[in-house]
């Protein structure tokens, strides 16, 4: 098996290897409390053992489904937001073609609704699928949170005007609790086919349930080996064999104790973008509390070099990198000749375009470890469904260690609630009537 890789060497400027390996009993200890559940939040925990406990018969249900909705549909919209939507994005956008959705489409094209507000998005989206045979995959753990539960209500009625509600409704699959919840009720009612979420597994630790798998399938890839990766990360984390998670969580602690405290995913491949942002939700949302918790941002390089290249160069030194390093690329394409050589390209001609971005992350690691920026890298051998799920619950299981070296709840998210107050005082929902009293006095 191909298998992912942890690079720490460039980050020994700023820190020590002894101030890592300092590290490396409270990381242990983090570890013991994920597997053993006696850690804050364990209560959460449901995501340590998921890959193992997949049934075949779960993701053979899961394919029957994907290929009903496939057949029946141009378009499928999996409607949800944060941890029900960004993995599933993640993982689709780094497998398919970086023009797929300019593709005739081969099957059926997953979009997604539900992770905003916007009107234009949602009157756009509506005009889209007016002419489209579609279905929709609805995910949401509660049920009520309300980005989804809007976009679930309007391009529900638009199918139900479409198909009559019957119909609709074997379009129609939803991802919830699994006794609790709005949406749990709703789907009873309408006959939807459903799946569970588990309760003890988090929102951004859900790609491995249906909430990640179904969208996933649906766009066409091998869940199968998506969770025979993470499988097999699983297993080595929590034997003891593989450390990696370990050694990352460590790595970024030390980093942060010595006044690192933004941490920048790099990639440089585009199809990774959507994992950055899956990424920053899982340590965003675990490590920042108490008014503590290092701040993950994300770039895409050789792109924002020509933005960001100069602050990362140069700026405030509270920075380090953490760069997604893909060995080989799917396709082979090399720069051509040119007799002219008006952009001086020549001295370049023939060699594969892989190979002068790979220079672009040699030249530009040298330089930002020079600036004064650590550089750790996570080494993926190629972009596969393998070795994403590898790569899904390394990052989990280094999260999890690493908000508990932090000494804080990794499986907790108390501070997503306070704007949900305001707006829906705001709103005026019915349950908020102090807090709008209030929120006006305070506007005036
Ligand atoms: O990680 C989390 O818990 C959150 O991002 C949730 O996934 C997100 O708020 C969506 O919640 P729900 O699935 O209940 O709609």
């Amino acid at each position: 098996m191909k298998t992912i890789q942890v690079v720490t060497n460039d980050v020994l400027g700023a820190v020590s290897q002894a101030d890592i390996d300092s590290l490396s009993a409270a990381g242990k200890d983090g570890l013991a409390k994920l597997t053993n559940g006696t850690g804050l939040g364990n209560d959460f925990l449901g995501w340590v053992t998921l890959p193992k406990e997949i049934t075949p018969a779960l993701l053979d249900d899961i394919n029957a489904t994907a290929a009903s909705l496939r057949d029946n549909c141009d378009v499928v919209v999996a409607i949800g937001i944060g941890g029900s939507y960004l993995g599933a994005k993640a993982v689709i956008e780094a497998l398919q073609s970086n023009f797929a959705a300019f593709e005739p489409a081969k099957g059926c094209r997953v979009l997604f609704a539900g992770q905003n507000i916007g009107e234009d998005y949602l009157a756009e989206l509506q005009a889209y699928l007016s002419d489209k045979k579609f279905g929709i995959i609805v995910i949401s753990k509660s049920g009520t949170t309300t980005e989804p539960a809007i976009a679930f209500r309007i391009l529900r009625e638009q199918l139900e005007k479409q198909l009559g509600r019957e119909e609709a409704g074997k379009r129609i699959v939803a991802v919830t609790d699994a006794a609790r919840g709005a949406l749990r009720t709703l789907a009873n009612t309408e006959g939807y086919k459903t799946y569970v979420i588990p309760d003890n597994v988090g929102g951004r630790f859900s790609v491995l349930t249906p909430v990640g798998l179904l969208p996933i399938a649906v766009a066409g890839f091998d869940i199968h080996a998506l969770v025979e990766g993470a499988a097999a990360m699983a297993k080595a984390t929590l034997d003891g064999s593989n450390t990696l998670a370990l050694k990352y969580a460590q790595t970024r602690n030390a980093l942060y104790n010595s006044g690192k405290k933004i941490e920048i995913l790099v990639n440089y491949n585009p199809k990774l973008h959507f994992l950055a942002e899956w990424w920053k939700q899982l340590y965003g949302e675990s490590e920042g509390k108490d008014h503590k918790g290092i701040f993950p941002t994300a770039v895409d390089f050789t792109t924002d070099l020509h933005s960001m290249g100069q602050w990362i160069q140069d700026g405030e030194r509270s920075i380090f990198e953490t760069v997604l390093s893909v060995e080989s690329s799917e396709n082979e394409l090399r720069i051509p000749f040119d007799e002219a050589n008006l952009d001086g390209l020549n001295y370049i001609a023939g060699k594969r375009i892989d190979e002068v971005n790979k220079m672009a992350e040699l030249g530009t690691r040298l330089a930002h470890v020079d600036g004064g920026v650590p550089n750790m890298r996570i080494v993926l051998p190629e972009i596969s469904e393998n070795v994403l799920g590898q790569l899904i619950y390394f990052f989990e299981a280094a999260c999890g260690i690493s908000g508990y070296i932090l000494g804080v709840n990794p499986f907790n998210q108390p501070g997503v609630e306070a704007y949900k107050k305001n707006m829906f005082a705001l709103l005026e929902k019915p349950g908020y009537e102090e807090a709008t009293a209030a929120i006006r006095a305070k506007l005036g």
